[in-house]
């Protein structure tokens, strides 16, 4: 992150009062309780923004080298990226034009990949989706004027960040999804990291409460008093939306031992947790000198699959090395393994219960407000009405 942008950043601070509340919101939230719960408002969520949007996918990261591949599903759809001989992306359905077996794991990842082989009847496909062979049928499909190359979507990567379009083919341009964003990400040089560790686990909530318990860091004075409060600021964060994207930088509780100094030389990256959310999927976390990275894969409307990777600025020189960003993924999945998620779930079992009608999000969960804002925003405009919604009032 430029160093002028890091002070303007922390001017910010500097000028938000003694509880930060300069960099509370104009205004707070109410949202409906069912919004988590409905599964028709799911199904709205999972076909406008899952299914029918550029969607963040991963990192360039994630796919190192000719024949590396990763799969994923969005709203059930199959898809597997795979870098091709000549550096590019090609995004397939996973999905066999025989009779319809996926042709990697579903929610895999692996590299050396040369050619897709059906585990059902062993049809092969080339790593750009193009049917090779239907081997041992003899002649038995020489009939068949089916085009049965595996179907393409579009898929795009820059800024080291990987984005696909599960349906459709408008192709995708990033830095207009970015809408903005791509100023301060591209200062980090995303497309040189890389990967240490994936690793992927299942959680009975709402995909929305994986955003709504890392937008805002009101919560960590408490549930996480016996963990990492002391070493970070419980009160606000520093918030910039861009488009549906947000940027919120979660600050350590000694930040004002920086403004100490002579305002030309502060930085604010050893105090800053700079989050990126690029919703409906995605969650990049730049924390001191590693990443880490979130997809979010929602499987019902109350369960949801999160796979969180760490990734370091270049390829470790030693095993005490490596071992040091495997250390900081156990830390990140041992807090929020034991303090969010386990509290997301019960908030998720309460709200199914029909206990609440509605939530409230204050001003000082600014971010949280844009992303539900965002979302609403964005099914009333697919539907052409709020219907899906109750009104509210504060
Ligand atoms: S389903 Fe793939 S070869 Fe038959
Ligand atoms: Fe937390």
């Amino acid at each position: 992150m430029r160093r002028e942008r890091q002070i303007e950043l922390l001017q910010r601070v500097a000028d938000a009062g003694p509880h930060l509340e300069g960099l509370f919101g104009p205004a707070s939230m109410v949202n409906d309780a069912s919004v988590y719960t409905d599964p028709d408002r799911f199904a709205l969520e999972q076909r406008v923004l899952f299914r029918g949007e550029p969607t963040f996918f991963g990192m360039s990261a994630d796919l190192p080298a000719p024949g590396s591949w990763r799969s994923m599903r969005f709203d059930g759809i199959p898809l597997v990226v795979v870098r091709l001989d000549d550096g590019s992306l090609r995004a397939l359905i996973n999905t066999c034009r025989h009779r319809g077996a996926p042709l990697v794991d579903p929610a895999g990842r692996g590299e050396g990949l040369r050619t897709f082989t059906c585990p059902y009847h062993a049809w092969t496909y080339s790593r750009d989706g193009r049917l090779l062979g239907r081997p041992a049928s003899y002649g038995a499909f020489d009939d068949v004027t089916l085009e049965c190359d595996l179907a393409t979507r579009p898929v795009a990567e820059r800024h080291g960040l990987v984005f696909v379009r599960p349906e459709g083919d408008d192709p995708i341009d990033v830095d207009e999804v970015l809408a903005g964003a791509q100023d301060d990400l591209g200062s980090f040089a995303l497309e040189d990291w890389v990967l240490i560790e994936s690793r992927a686990r299942e959680w009975d909530v709402n995909w929305k409460l994986v955003y709504d318990t890392f937008t805002e860091s009101y919560h960590i004075r408490t549930l996480h008093r016996a963990s990492i409060a002391p070493s970070f600021n419980s009160e606000a964060t520093i918030f910039e939306p861009f488009g549906r994207n947000l940027l919120t930088i979660g600050l350590r509780a000694n930040v004002r031992d920086e403004l100490e100094k002579p305002r030309e030389e502060w930085s604010l990256l050893p105090y800053g947790t700079v989050q990126y959310f690029l919703p409906p999927t995605g969650l990049v976390v730049h924390q001191l000198d590693h990443l880490e990275v979130w997809n979010v894969e929602p499987l019902d409307v109350g369960r949801t699959r999160l796979t969180t990777s760490v990734y370091a600025p270049s390829e470790p020189h030693s095993e005490k090395s490596r071992d040091y960003f495997v250390k900081n993924l156990d830390l990140l999945l041992s807090v929020t393994g034991t303090e969010d998620f386990p509290l997301m779930e019960e908030i998720q079992r309460n709200l199914s219960s029909g206990a609440i009608g509605q939530l409230v999000y204050g001003r000082i969960e600014q971010p949280l407000v844009h992303f539900h804002t965002e979302i609403n925003r964005a099914l009333d405009a697919a539907t052409g009405t709020a219907a899906h919604r109750r009104p509210r009032q504060i």
